[in-house]
């Protein structure tokens, strides 16, 4: 949602903050701009992609050190050039990049206008700027006073990168509600809205917190907050590796993404589970075993794919640890007063660790009492350090807007979390434990063959990519995998899709099935394996396209669908996992089929940092 990034250092700013936008272009890609200091401020932005505004600059030589750039995913104001970053004051000597949302611009704007500014965009960011100006120019402040004062009158969230021409070696960095890392090098600084910009230059990160105005200067910087009060930076070493932020010869990121999952889930099982022993272990939430061995209930909040890792979590936390779980849409909980104390466990799933919903519903959560624990795959995200303790997904950086790996790790987490509360309140006997965990240490490998069905799954694609519709159908933990098909299909191929409990589908989806209708059914030969080839049948009585996901060993479903992708035999604790597999592919392949831009797909933004 926006992506922002800064430079000053002895390189060429502009190739610094192009390549860094290219790395944050999946937080938004409707517009980008940049502005740099040469004489004066030079600034240049276009509606479009970064590569469209690599057009605009060809003809200008960029001899600069120091700059600042930003990747649009509009809120306040159309996705238009004047809309886009960076804006100015209105003497053009202060720029400024924002990610965020100015809640109370409209009055902070009425004010500036009786005082005679002027504004030449719909944007909250212009009012910000303005009043950094007008605040500069009538008491004298220095710049980072100047942004302090401003930022104090702001209500909403922010993370914010200022340039003034007056001030040409200096770089003021604030946040409050939106991510902002600094990344320290020699004689150079690197600011962003995540590290992925900042990763092949140097291994040193400062994750700035909320209220903190960084001033960055070529030869060292200083933090403050919103009181003025000094704060003393923390260097982290990063982990992230470059190539992972490459296509690595895929078309798309999407497609690396989804067959790298063989890795992503055996990082993320790696040190926490031990099938010899037939045990789990989850450092980062040990310290709190004799709470959970006592709680009895589990409040699960997120959004998007995650919401939808979090009815897994809903189905295997109960059948094994007989613990009563709730899964909520963050976005509802934090408004609907819900009912929780200091007894109950909220878990909040986020991949990015930055969702506006889900951290406000993590605030409530600790309001109310709960201990929070956050499933996060983005280290030091803003949700793994709000949260009293939490599980790291440790995907690697997903940058394909769809989740792929990043849900199929949340779903992994989830399953091992459900194995540690069994093992922890003795629900689940040892032998039978030792079993499940034998199964899941196989995860990745199973991953690897259900992977082979990709040429399979094209052609598939081919068959049915000129639907208009497609209704997604499981059972029990199936169930959140056909909300997932569903989902990844019509967000990169556009094509309208519902997800359904199968056995719902006789109230109401039904009406839909005629022979230009494709009914995707993930049909394991598991508890409800019966129950769901009657299903299938009833879809076929009227005439609709069956694509079936079942086990190798099936023998009845591929008498009546039109079309089996098959997965390995395991056991039903997997199937979420191994029967999303097919699903992203198919999504994959019908989207590229029809032309779509499968890594940015329109409208959408990978982090939403905004309600
Ligand atoms: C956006 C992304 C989804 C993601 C959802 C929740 O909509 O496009 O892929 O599932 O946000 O994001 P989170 O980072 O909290 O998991």
């Amino acid at each position: 949602m926006c992506g922002i990034v800064g430079y000053i250092g002895f390189r060429d700013a502009f190739s610094v903050l192009i390549k860094g936008l290219h790395r944050l272009e999946y937080r938004g890609y409707d517009s980008a701009g940049i502005a740099v200091i040469e004489d004066g401020i030079v600034g240049f932005k276009k509606s479009g992609k970064v590569s469209d505004l690599e057009k605009v600059c060809e003809q200008h030589i960029f001899r600069s050190r120091i700059g600042i750039g930003h990747t649009r995913w509009a809120t306040h104001g159309a996705p238009i050039d004047c809309n886009s970053h960076p804006h100015y004051s209105e003497n053009g000597k202060l720029a400024i990049v924002h990610n965020g949302i100015i809640e109370n611009y409209h009055s902070i704007k009425e004010a500036l206008l009786l005082k005679g500014h002027t504004f030449s965009s719909d944007t909250d960011t212009e009012v910000l700027i303005h009043l950094i100006d007008e605040i500069k120019t009538k008491t004298n402040l220095d710049l980072q006073d100047a942004v302090r004062a401003a930022l104090r009158k702001v209500v909403g969230a922010y993370a914010i990168l200022v340039l003034d021409e007056d001030n040409p070696g200096r770089l003021i960095a604030a946040r409050k509600g939106s991510p902002l890392v600094i990344g320290v090098g020699n004689n150079e600084y690197f600011v962003a809205s995540d590290a992925t910009p900042i990763a092949e230059y140097t291994r040193n990160i400062i994750y700035l917190n909320d209220n903190d105005v960084a001033c960055v200067n070529y030869d060292g910087l200083s933090i403050v907050n919103l009181n003025n009060i000094v704060q003393v930076p923390f260097i982290h070493e990063l982990e992230l590796q470059i190539d992972i932020l490459e296509k690595g010869g895929y078309p798309h990121f999407m497609l690396k993404e989804i067959f790298e999952q063989p890795r992503s889930i055996r990082d993320c099982m790696r040190g926490r589970l031990y099938p010899d022993e037939g045990r789990i272990a989850l450092g980062g939430i040990k310290i709190y075993e004799d709470f959970l061995k006592k709680v009895n209930r589990i409040i699960i909040v997120s959004c998007g794919s995650s919401w939808h890792a979090g009815l897994v979590g809903e189905y295997l936390i109960e059948k094994y640890a007989r613990v009563s779980v709730e899964v909520e849409y963050a976005s509802e909980f934090r408004y609907r007063h819900p009912v929780i104390d200091q007894h109950d466990l909220v878990i909040a799933i986020s991949q990015s660790g930055e969702t506006a919903d889900t951290l406000a519903a993590i605030e409530l959560a600790k309001k109310c009492g709960a201990t929070v624990f956050g499933i996060c795959n983005v280290v030091g995200s803003s949700i793994a350090r709000n949260t009293d303790a939490g599980i790291y997904t440790h995907a690697g950086p997903e940058i394909g807007v769809a989740s792929t790996k990043a849900f199929t790790a949340q779903v992994t987490i989830i399953t091992m979390f459900a194995f540690y509360m069994a093992q922890l309140k003795q629900t689940i006997s040892k032998n039978h434990l030792k079993e499940h965990l034998a199964e899941l240490n196989l995860l990745p490998e199973l991953v690897e063959l259900c992977l082979h069905c990709d040429d399979k799954v094209k052609k598939i694609a081919e068959k049915i990519k000129s639907s208009n519709n497609c209704i997604f159908l499981g059972r029990g933990s199936a169930f959140p995998v056909a909300l997932e098909g569903a989902l990844k299909l019509k967000e990169i191929s556009y094509i309208h899709a519902e997800g359904y409990p199968a056995a719902e589908m006789k109230h109401g989806p039904i009406a839909l099935i005629d022979e230009d209708m494709p009914v995707v059914f993930i049909a394991t030969n598991h508890s409800s394996y019966e129950k769901v080839i009657s299903n299938i049948q009833e879809v076929k009585a009227r005439k609709g396209v069956v694509i079936a996901i079942v086990s190798e060993s099936d023998t009845q479903v591929n008498k009546i669908a039109d079309y089996i992708i098959e997965i390995p035999e395991i056991s039903e604790f997997l199937v979420p996992t191994l029967a999303s597999i097919p699903l992203q592919l198919l999504a994959y392949h019908i989207a590229v089929s029809r032309g779509c831009n499968v890594d940015q797909p329109r409208n959408l933004a990978k982090s939403v940092t905004v309600e």
